[in-house]
């Protein structure tokens, strides 16, 4: 049965290139996308568009990993985040912009961009078709796509205003060429003291490496220069089930069972939430 093309993609389709030729436009076509050479993308009955054909995602994540960030960040303790998100991208552009989050994950960070943001439109791009069931649900304004963020992005060139990376990985050229000239980056990382409580409790969770920020720099500076900077510092306190979440959504998810976490009082009450959100100018 065809699928009516999600609302929030019609707003969205001008930001598109077909992924394969890369150079044609996609057009909504029996509830798919089609570029005018014939390749064809389906929108999912969830509502996101499967860009990313013909490979298998090697990253990403899973199910649980997307039900824990979903019922975590339900809980508001990372409001203060996406608030001081929402302040930058509104600082950097008009309320009409496109913006494009990047390992959208469950499209939270985008929501509250967008509402800030009341003629924006949004697309949100992950491999994870979890975490994009979510996210094409996540805001009436906001689209979401399957795609990796190391290949060149199904987006045209300087179409965005705003590029949100919250936790995510990141494509520096493909940030830089899809971006406008008076457009915005904004990147949001984690410092050496998120979540250290977390850390120093429960075994085998990753730490933040002291020198990704060093990193980062180096990767971005021949793109783009920082304009403004947030810091986000606050104690939360953590119910047991909010804990386990949050253990679940990170990356040591992978190396930490539930049964590692036992009963004994592993899992702090309360962590330091340490994050860096900062807004860059393209060169
Ligand atoms: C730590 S989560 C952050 C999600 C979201 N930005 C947030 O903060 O709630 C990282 C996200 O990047 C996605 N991801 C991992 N590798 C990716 C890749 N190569 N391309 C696109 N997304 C990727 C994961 O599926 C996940 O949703
Ligand atoms: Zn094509």
């Amino acid at each position: 049965m065809p699928v009516l093309l999600p609302p929030a993609l019609e707003l969205s389709l001008d930001l598109l290139r077909c992924p394969i030729c890369r150079t044609r436009r996609l057009h909504p076509d029996r509830g798919a996308l089609r570029c005018s050479a014939g390749h064809t993308f389906d929108v999912a009955r969830r509502g996101y568009v499967s860009l990313l054909t013909g490979t298998r995602a090697t990253s990403g994540d899973d199910a649980a990993m997307v039900q824990a960030r979903d019922r975590f960040l339900a809980t508001g303790a990372y409001a203060p985040i996406r608030e001081a998100l929402a302040r930058l991208a509104a600082d950097s552009v008009s309320e009409r912009g496109a913006v494009v989050d990047v390992g959208c994950g469950t499209g939270y960070y985008l929501a509250g961009v967008l509402d800030r943001l009341p003629g924006a439109r949004g697309l949100g791009l992950d491999t994870s078709v979890r975490a994009l069931r979510s996210a094409a649900r996540a805001h009436a304004r906001a689209a979401a796509a399957t795609w990796d963020v190391f290949r060149p992005f199904p987006l045209a060139d300087a179409v965005a205003d705003v590029v949100l990376d919250v936790f995510a990985p990141r494509n520096p050229a493909e940030f830089h060429r899809v971006l406008r000239p008076a457009g915005r980056l904004i990147v949001v990382r984690p410092t050496g003291r998120h979540l250290a409580e977390l850390r120093s409790r429960v075994p085998g969770t990753v730490t933040v490496d002291p020198a990704k920020e060093p990193r980062l720099h180096r990767a971005l500076d021949p793109y783009f220069e920082a304009v403004a900077t947030e810091q986000v510092e606050y104690p939360v306190a953590l119910a047991r089930p909010a804990a386990l979440d949050l253990v679940g959504m990170t990356p040591s998810a992978r190396h930490v069972s539930r049964a590692d976490l036992g009963d004994d009082g592993l899992l702090p009450d309360r962590v330091t939430v340490a994050v860096l959100a900062t807004a860059y100018r393209p060169r």
